[in-house]
């Protein structure tokens, strides 16, 4: 079990609450990003402060030092996620990671009447790569259809396979609805017809274990600074073989063997051919002091403790009488509703008087109002250090309803 207590010591922005508009900060926008606790600050600092020096570029220690923290970084998310240390490509996050695949793979091997797979529920990262390729290959982009609850079902997506279809790619959790995908059936169904099967896991890796190998996925997205790391690092875990196949999509310093006037060139092997220029260092460093603190806690338990929490606030905002929840069986901590009657972004607005930080709008999943029939929401995404507090805090904002918003606005 979590000892709350103990795990928010661990975290400077819980020790020591900023003031939101004079009240203690309840940070109740996970999905967005997750606050750092001290053993990555601490190991960014050690890079900048004590072994400051690039990877895979001197012949002295310093350098050798960081190419093998480079290296135990790599193992330790392979480890993370029970994929090969090979298999693992520092990314700038699930965004660079997506458009890596986009890119390096799909560009290469699609072409005119080819189908990619998606859903209206997906992020802006897992859709616009996706249309870029298809207006430079001349795929056709196809949307599986969503059951009632907003739920990709391993039927609907056999139903929307057939022979053209190339390429599938499905947030792993949803970052709106938080709905866990049936990601082992669904690359089950994806692979009896040939096809390659991306898995966006930027809101699943931070919450849940991942075993890429059981899933049998052909490639994996997700950030750090979304699972208690840095910002500005991420990771594509893609299938050796697949990685072997891939294009690069950057190239420059630290990824070639050597090119020469002729034109010539020629490429280190996966993954350090897909890592063109000087890495983020300090964010691979952060990244495995993360990985390391998840793996303390548990991911079993992280996960346990976000369903306690969501169930919690599902039931209390239900309770109010004043709120329409969108999603209140999905599996993950995102509690996304409405304050009856109240627009969602003057409804965060107002959360945000009260020092309560939720985020409001589409959420970067801008065809999902389709199925919502709602242009806007809002959304309370918890990690396993939100306290029932913070989440009381936001039941009461939303008990005072209707008339004290009026009030507010007027
Ligand atoms: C489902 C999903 N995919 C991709 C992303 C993009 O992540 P990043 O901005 O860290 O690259 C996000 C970020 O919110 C997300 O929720």
């Amino acid at each position: 079990m979590i000892d709350l207590k103990k795990v928010r010591a661990d975290f400077p922005m819980l020790r020591k609450l900023p003031k939101m508009q004079g009240y203690d900060l309840a940070w109740l926008d996970n999905s967005s990003t997750t606050f750092k606790p001290d053993s990555v600050i601490a190991a960014m600092n050690r890079y900048y402060t004590e072994e400051t020096a690039n990877s895979h570029r001197g012949d002295y220690d310093l350098c050798y030092q960081m190419d093998q923290e480079v290296l135990a970084s790599r193992k330790a998310v392979a480890n993370f996620i029970h994929a090969e240390t090979k298999e693992i490509v520092f990314t700038s996050g699930a965004t660079g990671s997506l458009n890596l695949v986009a890119f390096g793979y799909a560009l290469k091997y699609l072409k005119k009447g080819d189908e990619i797979l998606l859903s209206e529920a997906e992020h802006a990262s897992n859709v616009l790569p996706w249309f870029k390729i298809a207006e430079m290959t001349g795929a056709t982009i196809k949307y599986v259809a969503l059951n009632e609850d907003g739920r990709i079902t391993p039927e609907a997506v056999e139903e929307a396979m057939n022979e053209h279809t190339k390429f599938v790619s499905f947030a792993h959790v949803g970052n709106v609805l938080g709905y866990l995908l049936d990601a082992k059936k669904i690359a089950g169904i994806v692979h009896s017809h040939g096809a390659i099967f991306c898995l966006d896991g930027a809101q699943s890796a931070p919450h849940t274990k991942i075993d890429v190998k059981e899933l049998d996925v052909d490639f994996l997205a997700f950030s750090g600074h979304k699972m208690v790391g840095p910002t500005g690092i991420g990771v594509l875990y893609g299938k050796f073989e697949l990685l072997e196949k891939m294009d690069t999509f950057m190239t420059g310093g630290g990824m070639n063997v050597k090119f020469d006037l002729d034109g010539s060139e020629s490429f280190l092997e996966p993954p350090l051919r897909f890592e063109a220029g000087t890495q983020n260092l300090a964010g691979i460093i952060g990244l495995h002091a993360a990985v390391d603190y998840l793996q303390s806690i548990g991911m079993d338990e992280i996960a346990k403790r976000e369903r306690e929490l969501k169930a919690y606030a599902v039931k209390k905002l239900l309770e109010t009488g004043n709120v329409e929840i969108y999603n209140p069986d999905s599996e993950s901590g995102i509690v996304t509703f409405n304050i009856k009657g109240v627009f969602a972004q003057d409804a965060a607005t107002y959360l945000n008087s009260l020092g309560i930080a939720c985020r409001s709008g589409n959420h970067c999943a801008k065809m999902l109002y389709h199925k919502l029939k709602t242009p806007a929401t809002v959304r309370a995404s918890f990690y396993f250090y939100t306290s029932e507090d913070e989440i009381d805090r936001l039941v009461e904002a939303v008990k005072k309803g209707g008339n004290y918003l009026d009030a507010y606005f007027n």
